[in-house]
C-alpha cells in the first residue's frame, strides 16, 4: 500500500542520514595502529628537540627550564606569584612553612580584556602591574619587598631561572612587540614605568613545571607535569647528558617540551581532518600548535562547531538551517562540552544546554551533538595519551629499566572538568606503555604554588644558608 511505501521511504532516508553521520564520526576514531604511529612520531620529535643539530628545526621545542631539583621540604617564606596564560589571570600571595610542609595561598582573579591580550606588549604588562598593585593594596602589602615567581604559560627560551625570551604566543594571546623579548625584562620595565613599588623577580616558570613541582612536593616519584586545559603541554625531568643545549652531564633538568607544536611539520596530517584544518585556519596562529589544536580546551569546542556546521549543511542537523549562533566562534567552551557529555544528563537537558547556547534542537539533534562531542573529546584524550606514552617510555629506556614507576602531576580544566577525558587518557597510556606504571596526581593550584616553590628553591640557592 501507499502508506507502507511511505514508511519504508522514511526509514531508508533515516538510515542514509545515519550513514552520513557515522562517516563523519569515523574520521575521529583512531585505530591502534594510528595511535602507535602518533607515539612513535612524538618520540622522534622529542629526540630532535634535544639534539643540538636538529633543535632549531624541531616542532617539539624541548626548552630547558633551569629547574634541576625538587623542593626538599625546607623551603619557607612569603612569596608573590603571577599566573598568566591559563583560563584566568591571577596574582597570589603564597606562604610556605617548612617542616609541616604547609602552604597557604591568597589569590585574586583579574580579567584580561581581549583588547589587552591582543594589544601592545606595553599595554599588556602595564595591565599586569596594575593588577599587582591592586592586589598588594587589597592585601595590605604595599611596600613589601617579596620575591616573585612568574608563571608564564607560553614557550620561553631560558638561559637561567629568571630569564626567558618569548618564542611565540600561543592560545588566545597576540600582544605585539613581545616575541623575542625577555618577559622578565618586560615585567621589570612595566614596574619601573609605574614607579610605585619594587619587586624581586626570581623565577619565570611554565605552568607544567609549576604543576610538576607542586605534586613533587608530596610525591618524589612525580617527574612529569601535564596541563590539559586551555592549552596542552608537558614537562618532565630529563638526564642532563641528553640535553645537548646545556653544558654539563650530571643530574637532571626539567624540560618544557611545548608538545603543542607537534605536527607543525605535517607529520600527523594522516589523522588530521578537514575540521581540524578549518579550526587551524580560523585561529590566531595558523599552521602552528597543531597537536594542541586537536587536544586542548580552547579548540575542542571549535572542532565540534565545525562538524556541526558541516552536518547542518548536509541537511543532517538543525533542519538544515545554519544559525547565526552556530557561526559564532568560541560558543562551545570546555564547561559546556563537559556538561553535554555527562552521562547523568538526560537528553532533554542536553537540549536545554544547546538552547542556552542559542541553538534550537530536536531530540534527534541533541543525540547527534552529544555523539560529535564524544568523538572529538575521546580522540583528544587518546592523542594526549599517545604523547604521554612516548615520554614515559623514553624515561624507562633512558634509565635502562624493565619497569618504570612514575607519577604525572596534572592540572587543567579539560582534565578536571570533563567527565571522560582523564579516564580515556589513562587507559591509552596503559595500552601504549605497558611496561610503565603511571600514576596521576591532581595538582591543587600548581601554577601558583609551584611558582612559589620554585622561587623558594631559587632563593635558597641564591643565598646559600650558613651552617
Ligand atoms: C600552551 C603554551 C604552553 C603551556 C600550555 C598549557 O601550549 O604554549 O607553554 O604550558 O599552553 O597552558
Amino acid at each position: 500500500t501507499k502508506g507502507a511505501a511511505m514508511v519504508t521511504a522514511v526509514a531508508s532516508r533515516v538510515q542514509a542520514q545515519r550513514k552520513q553521520i557515522d562517516k563523519v564520526l569515523a574520521l575521529f576514531q583512531l585505530t591502534r595502529e594510528q595511535l602507535d604511529g602518533v607515539q612513535h612520531k612524538m618520540r622522534a620529535e622529542l629526540e630532535y628537540g634535544l639534539k643540538r643539530k636538529t633543535h632549531a628545526l624541531a616542532t617539539v621545542k624541548m626548552l630547558p627550564t633551569y629547574v634541576c631539583g625538587m623542593p626538599d621540604g625546607t623551603e619557607k617564606g612569603k612569596f608573590l606569584a603571577l599566573d598568566l596564560g591559563g583560563t584566568n589571570f591571577r596574582v597570589l600571595l603564597v606562604k610556605i612553612r617548612s617542616g609541616r610542609k604547609s602552604v597557604r595561598m591568597y589569590n585574586k582573579i583579574f580579567a584580561i580584556p581581549l583588547e589587552i591580550m591582543q594589544g601592545t606588549g606595553e599595554e599588556l604588562f602595564d595591565h599586569i602591574v596594575q593588577c599587582i598593585a591592586d592586589f598588594l593594596d587589597y592585601m595590605g602589602l604595599k611596600g613589601a619587598q617579596l620575591p616573585l615567581g612568574f608563571t608564564f604559560s607560553f614557550p620561553c627560551r631560558q638561559t637561567s631561572i629568571d630569564r626567558g625570551t618569548l618564542v611565540g604566543w600561543t592560545k588566545g594571546f597576540k600582544a605585539t612587540d613581545c616575541e623575542g623579548e625577555d618577559v622578565v625584562d618586560m615585567l621589570r620595565e612595566a614596574i619601573k614605568r609605574r614607579n610605585e613599588f619594587d619587586l624581586d623577580i626570581v623565577a619565570v616558570v611554565n605552568d607544567t613545571v609549576g604543576t610538576m613541582m607542586t605534586c613533587g612536593y608530596e610525591d618524589p616519584n612525580c617527574e612529569i607535569g601535564l596541563i590539559a586545559g586551555t592549552g596542552s603541554n608537558v614537562c618532565y625531568m630529563e638526564e642532563m647528558r641528553n640535553i645537548e643545549l646545556v653544558e654539563g652531564d650530571e643530574g637532571k633538568m626539567c624540560i618544557n617540551t611545548e608538545w603543542g607544536g607537534f605536527g607543525d611539520n605535517d607529520c600527523i596530517d594522516d589523522i588530521r581532518t578537514q575540521y581540524d584544518k578549518e579550526v587551524d585556519e580560523g585561529s590566531l596562529n595558523p599552521g602552528k600548535q597543531r597537536y594542541e589544536k586537536m587536544t586542548s580546551g580552547m579548540y575542542l569546542g571549535e572542532i565540534v562547531r565545525q562538524i556541526l556546521i558541516d552536518l547542518t549543511k548536509q541537511g543532517l542537523l538543525f533542519r538544515g538551517q545554519i544559525s547565526e549562533r552556530l557561526r559564532t566562534r568560541g560558543i562551545f567552551e570546555t564547561k559546556f562540552l563537559s556538561q553535554i557529555e555527562s552521562d547523568r544528563l538526560a537528553l532533554l537537558q542536553v537540549r536545554r544546554i544547546l538552547q542556552q547556547l542559542g541553538l534550537d534542537s530536536t531530540c534527534e539533534d541533541s543525540i547527534v551533538v552529544k555523539e560529535v562531542c564524544g568523538a572529538v573529546s575521546r580522540r583528544a584524550a587518546q592523542l594526549c595519551g599517545a604523547g604521554l606514552a612516548a615520554i614515559v617510555e623514553k624515561r624507562r629506556e633512558d634509565q635502562g629499566l624493565e619497569h618504570l614507576k612514575i607519577t604525572v602531576g596534572v592540572d587543567g580544566t579539560l582534565y578536571k572538568l570533563h567527565p571522560h577525558f582523564s579516564r580515556v587518557l589513562q587507559e591509552t597510556v596503559k595500552e601504549l606503555a605497558p611496561r610503565c606504571d603511571v600514576g596521576f596526581m591532581l595538582s591543587e593550584d600548581g601554577s601558583g604554588k609551584g611558582a612559589a616553590l620554585i622561587t623558594a628553591v631559587a632563593k635558597r640557592l641564591q643565598q646559600p644558608r650558613k651552617e
